[in-house]
């Protein structure tokens, strides 16, 4: 599947993208604007450009943690059994809690990821996704803030990969076969 050629056509801009990533902060900011900490948790690999840039708009005290689990294998279709591949460094119970996903697709990452976070008790749970696709939804689950609503096309870029690659692209493409 990696295999086969294609190109990239850009989707959502890399100006675009740090204007919505402003934007999310600030309604971020004023949720948890009590906060003593916010603990934001980026979902490995995929958020790893969108973390970096949201906490640096976040203005509140934040400590940085990562959760991985597994989901797609190298290729485009999505696989149902959600594995923790890595888990949190520190406690959760009784904190405040922000996760960051690159991309809501079927759900099942998702709500298996909040319902375990959730069984540990934080203060507040909160879901900041860069992008979702509604349309491909199996598992309802909607996180708090979304940065884009997309269709249906596998995308790439901003941190987000097509079988590990095009994750340094500054912009967010659509995935278009040539053969
Ligand atoms: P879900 O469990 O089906 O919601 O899958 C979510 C995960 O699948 C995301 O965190 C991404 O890692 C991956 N994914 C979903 N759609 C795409 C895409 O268009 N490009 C690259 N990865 C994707
Ligand atoms: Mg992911």
């Amino acid at each position: 599947m990696s295999q086969r050629p294609y190109v990239i056509d850009q989707m959502i801009s890399a100006k675009a993208i740090a204007a919505r990533v402003e934007a999310l902060a600030a309604e971020i900011t004023t949720k948890f604007k009590d906060t003593d900490k916010l603990v934001v948790v980026g979902l490995l690999r995929g958020s790893f450009v969108f973390i970096a840039d949201l906490v640096r708009e976040i203005d509140l005290p934040v400590e940085v943690d990562f959760l991985e689990a597994s989901s797609y294998g190298d290729s485009t279709t999505s696989s149902r059994e959600v594995r923790i591949l890595k888990d949190l460094r520190s406690g959760i119970e009784g904190r405040d809690v922000l996760v960051v996903e690159d991309i809501v697709d079927t759900g099942f990452t998702l709500s298996h990821v909040v319902g375990m976070l959730k069984a540990r008790k934080p203060a507040r749970l909160e879901v900041c996704a860069l992008l979702d696709k509604p349309a491909r939804r199996e598992v309802p689950v909607q996180a708090t803030w979304t940065g884009f609503e997309i269709p249906d096309e596998f995308v790439v870029g901003y941190g987000i990969d097509f079988a590990q690659r095009n994750r340094n692209l500054s912009y967010i493409g659509k995935v278009r076969f040539t053969d």
